[in-house]
């Protein structure tokens, strides 16, 4: 699979470095988008070994002409993008009628609306060479509701019904298009939720993840971060040409409940 060309949204931290970083062991070019500064210069430092073969977009998916812009620059630095893999997220917990407007806005700006938009413009060109592979990064709450994460599940919710409908405008011309939904992984963002919501409850992260979290988890741990990159991976290789319009779920069975 080398010299195709990987881009990954939210790459500069969690599973999208990660998934980046898979890609590089496997010899593939790799461009790598996120609109932190910080978590970018970290992820330089983790990635140094990779140079020639890695680049660095500074960019809010949030904003069409600064994304674009990102996608445009990668493309006229590697050829062409083979695979594109939509991961960028963040989260907000809050009831309903506490959750700010804008916040919600953003999250569906973010988690469903820029996929959008890097499929608007990475499809065409992958139609026309007749080849390419698109992830988007759901969330088991992407299948199911969990109180609280209005704006997280209505984006995750969201994307599944593009990656169907993209997928089936790709499946003639040899592109495959699928969501992945992994359980709890590993990451900042969890590692955060977990804080807040030890805080919000006054009580310790053990028992945080003993009463909330490990009674939904069957496997009672988290996903690691590789279990997910390994999937990108595979679903970018030839051996998955036949899996499209999918939403995969890697969960440790939470959702066989
Ligand atoms: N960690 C989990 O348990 C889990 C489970 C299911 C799905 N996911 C999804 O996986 C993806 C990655 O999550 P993670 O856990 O690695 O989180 P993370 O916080 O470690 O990484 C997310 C990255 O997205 C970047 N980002 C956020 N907003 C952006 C924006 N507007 N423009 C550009 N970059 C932006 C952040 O800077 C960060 O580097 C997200 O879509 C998340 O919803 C995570």
């Amino acid at each position: 699979m080398n010299n195709k060309t990987v881009l990954i949204t939210g790459a500069a931290s969690g599973i999208g470095l990660e998934i980046a970083q898979a890609f590089l062991k496997a010899d593939m070019n790799v461009a790598i988008l996120d609109f932190s500064q910080t978590a970018i210069e970290e992820a330089k430092t983790q990635l140094s070994a990779f140079h020639q073969k890695c680049t660095f977009f500074a960019c809010d998916v949030t904003k069409e002409p600064q994304f674009m812009d990102a996608i445009d620059a990668a493309i006229a630095q590697f050829g062409h993008i083979d695979i594109l893999i939509n991961n960028a997220g963040v989260q907000h917990i809050a009831p309903i009628e506490e959750f700010p407007s804008d916040t919600y806005r953003r999250l569906i700006d973010i988690m469903l609306i820029a996929p959008f938009l890097a499929i608007k413009k990475i499809l065409p060109l992958m139609k026309e060479k007749g080849d390419g592979r698109i992830i988007n990064m759901s969330s088991i709450n992407g299948l199911i509701g969990f109180a609280g994460k209005a704006g997280y599940n209505s984006a995750k919710h969201g994307v599944i019904g593009l990656t169907k409908v993209a997928a089936l405008e790709a499946a003639p011309f040899g592109v495959t298009i699928n969501a992945l939904c992994p359980g709890y992984v590993d990451t900042p963002l969890v590692r955060n939720q977990l804080e807040d919501l030890a805080k919000t409850r006054n009580v310790s992260l053990d028992r945080v993840l003993e009463e909330v979290i490990w009674p939904l988890v069957p496997q009672r741990r988290f996903l690691t971060v590789d279990e997910i990159s390994d999937y990108c991976l595979f679903l970018s290789s030839p051996s998955a040409k036949g899996v499209t319009g999918q939403a995969i779920v890697i969960d440790g069975g939470y959702t066989t409940q």
